[in-house]
């Protein structure tokens, strides 16, 4: 990336020189390969998984016992029956009324807008995952979520995140497990009613899974929100105060939505700024890297890989493949028009990942991104306090940096 506005730590800059001097599948060390060819990299995901048993449940490892075998993908099917009423219009004018009373809250305070931008995505999110807990036990959820997120921001930006207490993170995350628990169990025993978020398919499953099992997938959700979706909306917000031209064709056509028909289906009633949030997710993809190990032996075409060796993929690498992409470090959102289609070369746009363990929230977080520029767009005015100090950093996620300023009523 050419931009001096783009900041890289020193794992990507080498991750970069090595794809520009030995190709798109490398070794790194002599049991690391990365791969940053989009087909091998499906077709090694794919092998890598294609058996997803689960580990066996903590109480019957300690009891020396096996537990019932169960697919993770049991597991991921019945959240995306789930994810159906959650992403449907009531679930979204919940999200955006979640979302809207965070923001209220913030209203003419001066802040670090990626914090702002990431709570905004991520705290209405829990009531997603888990609803209906006390509010003292909501709370100590979005702590645990939300202390997640500062770690992951603090690889660069320490100083700009809240205060981070190590030690304390193991007992909020003990905390949260109890609370899942306890939820688990009074929905299961009838004492609590069955909710219409991600934990009630564990309830259903809970014969086969067992309650450690059940808990453990329900804090594996709370985890994945705590790197791609708050950094999504960081872009974003950077995204929108940095494309006036884009800012003005979205607040006209959000402006005129009716709201019924933004819930019922954003990507439908919002075209231009769905493509904004889609060519936000290709050009400032999280994370940039991820790594895997390698669980049994692979052999896909020229690319073989031995059990407990590590392979490394890159979303954000294939997005700005220049040999794939044309003009990939442009911002250009109507690269995303039908019409130009023939621009984005398949299997090369993969900013929720890679089957079998791609995202179950793919369509929820893409709307969520619109439901934010639609509140950016009428009812709050974006104000950065100093643009030109500005950057973008790829470190664990990809977010800005320097990116103080406050949200105002419009
Ligand atoms: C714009 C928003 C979002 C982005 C950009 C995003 C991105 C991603 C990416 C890149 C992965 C794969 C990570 C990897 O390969 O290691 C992932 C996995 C996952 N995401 Fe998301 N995500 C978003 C929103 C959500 C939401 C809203 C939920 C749930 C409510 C969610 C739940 C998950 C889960 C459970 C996984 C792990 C799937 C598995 O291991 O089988 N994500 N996400």
């Amino acid at each position: 990336m050419q931009d001096s506005n783009v900041v890289e730590i020193p794992s990507v800059q080498n991750f970069r020189r090595r794809l520009r001097e030995d190709g798109e599948v490398f070794w790194l060390q002599d049991d690391a390969l990365a791969i940053f060819d989009p087909q091998t990299a499906q077709q090694v995901e794919s092998a890598n998984y294609a058996d997803l048993t689960m580990l066996d449940g903590f109480s019957d490892v300690i009891r020396g016992r096996a537990s019932e075998p169960m697919s993770w993908h049991q597991v991921r099917a019945a959240w995306l029956t789930q994810m159906r009423g959650l992403a449907d219009a009531e679930g979204l004018r919940g999200l955006a009324g979640r979302m809207q009373r965070l923001l209220d809250a913030e209203l003419g305070r001066e802040q670090d807008l990626v914090w702002l931008a990431e709570r905004a995505m991520v705290e209405p999110l829990v009531a997603t995952i888990i609803d209906g807990l006390s509010p003292r036990a909501h709370r100590r959820v979005v702590r645990e979520v939300m202390s997640k997120v500062a770690l992951v921001l603090s690889d660069v930006d320490r100083h700009r995140c809240p205060p981070l207490h190590k030690t304390r993170m193991w007992a909020y995350q003990f905390i949260v497990g109890l609370e899942v628990r306890r939820e688990l169990k009074g929905r299961a025993h009838g004492t609590r009613p069955r909710r219409q978020d991600l934990t009630d398919p564990m309830v259903d499953l809970l014969p086969g899974l067992g309650l450690d099992r059940a808990a453990d997938a329900v804090t594996a959700l709370l985890t994945a929100l705590t790197a791609s979706p708050g950094a999504a909306a960081a872009c974003l917000f950077y995204e929108w105060h940095r494309q006036p031209a884009w800012r003005e064709r979205m607040v006209e056509e959000l402006t005129q939505v009716p709201e019924q028909a933004l819930y019922a289906s954003p990507v439908r009633a919002a075209p231009a700024t769905a493509r904004f949030a889609k060519e936000v997710l290709r050009i400032w993809s999280s994370p940039p890297i991820v790594t895997r190990r390698v669980r049994t032996d692979i052999c896909q075409g020229q690319t073989e890989l031995k059990t407990g060796q590590v392979y490394v993929l890159s979303s954000f690498f294939i997005h700005h493949d220049a040999g794939k992409w044309s003009d990939p470090e442009a911002f250009d959102p109507d690269r995303w028009l039908a019409e130009s289609r023939e621009r984005c070369p398949h299997g090369s746009y993969v900013p929720f990942g890679w089957a079998p363990k791609s995202c179950i929230g793919a369509n929820l977080g893409l709307s969520q991104l619109i439901l934010m520029a639609h509140l950016l767009a009428t009812r709050y005015h974006l104000r950065v306090s100093d643009p030109e100090r500005v950057k973008m950093v790829i470190a664990s996620v990809v977010r800005p940096t320097d990116f103080a300023g406050t949200v105002a009523r419009r």
